[in-house]
């Protein structure tokens, strides 16, 4: 396949790039600021997603199969500081992709997140009404929306976890999402650091963690057979904060008394509603990729592998 998609230089997007690149699909990345250097698995154009003529352009060159749009501007404080930089960064962007790859004859996959979900709505599927409660999720609903009306695919992550492709040594540190929370809390007690599990009402507190390679490798299966409609591409169970941090000393054999409970960092906390239960099931999405959502333990396994053999 000829896979054409924004962000691949981002830590789910430098996954997708990773997993088509070893499967033997040609790939382009648009790129924004930050440029990999001399790349020779894959192509990048210098595409900003909110310029339509820009994006159309790098489409019709490329002459995709499929485009993946997962770039976000990814600034929580900018999003609200600046709606008009939000919506067309966000909905703007969707549709600009999406207008590519009609014109390219190619299918078209939006990523998109748990966080749709009120935080209330614990194992919601594919099929559940989505209802957020914060900016980004109203920017991801509004998105989704474009891409399932023009025939597209929502492919949602939750609680991403791995190695960023990209940029490996990017900053990892606990935030009031999921995300990077296994690699944080791996990095502190590899070095003998105490781990502070946040635990709190304000924040997510439990998810289904998904592993960002294995995300990719199922969108890529949706590319592959031109799906269309919503999908979970996540794993099988859904854990707290503290659960998953004992497990990930299990699988990676650290020391389990470094853990700690308390409050979030009030500096990493964005003043807005965030949800707590964003736990999510994929009945829609087992069926149609022929997928068993993977075990979180299994999920750890394949993640203390990618991470040993990327160090
Ligand atoms: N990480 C998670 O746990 C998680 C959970 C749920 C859903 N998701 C979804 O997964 C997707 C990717 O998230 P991520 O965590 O991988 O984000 P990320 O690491 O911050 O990557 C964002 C990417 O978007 C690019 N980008 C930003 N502004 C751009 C622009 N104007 N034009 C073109 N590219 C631009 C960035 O390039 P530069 O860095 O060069 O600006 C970067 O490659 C998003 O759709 C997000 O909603 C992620």
């Amino acid at each position: 396949m000829r896979v054409w998609l924004t962000g691949g230089t981002g830590f789910v997007g430098s996954n997708i790039v990773h997993e088509a690149v070893v499967r033997g699909h040609d790939v382009l990345t648009t790129v924004n600021r930050f440029i990999p250097e001399d790349p020779t698995a894959y192509l990048t154009d210098r595409v900003d997603m909110t310029d339509a003529a820009a994006v159309a352009a790098s489409i019709r060159r490329f002459a995709p199969d499929v485009v993946i749009h997962c770039a976000i501007l990814n600034d929580f404080e900018r999003i609200y500081a600046d709606r008009r930089a939000a919506w067309d960064s966000y909905v703007g962007a969707t549709r600009h992709c999406a207008t590519g790859a009609e014109a390219a004859g190619a299918s078209f996959i939006v990523v998109s997140t748990d966080w749709v979900f009120d935080g209330t709505q614990g194992g919601a599927d594919e099929d559940a009404p989505p209802n957020p409660v914060n900016l980004y999720g109203v920017l991801k609903v509004a998105s989704e929306l474009v891409a399932v009306e023009r025939g597209g695919a929502v492919a949602r992550v939750s609680g991403v976890n791995g190695v960023h492709r990209a940029r490996p040594d990017s900053p990892r540190n606990q935030d009031p999402g999921f995300g990077y929370f296994v690699a944080s809390i791996v990095d502190s007690l590899r070095q003998s650091k105490s781990f502070t599990v946040w635990e709190s009402d304000n924040i997510n507190m439990v998810a289904t963690p998904s592993l960002a390679s294995q995300c990719g490798e199922l969108m890529l299966r949706i590319a592959d057979r031109r799906l269309d409609g919503v999908f979970h591409c996540c794993g099988a169970d859904a854990v707290g904060r503290m659960e998953l941090a004992e497990l990930t000393c299990e699988v990676f054999g650290l020391d389990s008394s470094l853990l700690r409970s308390g409050s979030p960092e009030a500096q990493a906390m964005p003043n807005v509603p965030i949800p707590y239960d964003t736990s999510i099931s994929a009945p829609r999405t087992a069926e149609l990729l022929d997928h068993e959502p993977t075990p979180v333990r299994q999920l750890l396994e394949r993640f203390r592998a990618e991470y040993e053999a990327a160090a």
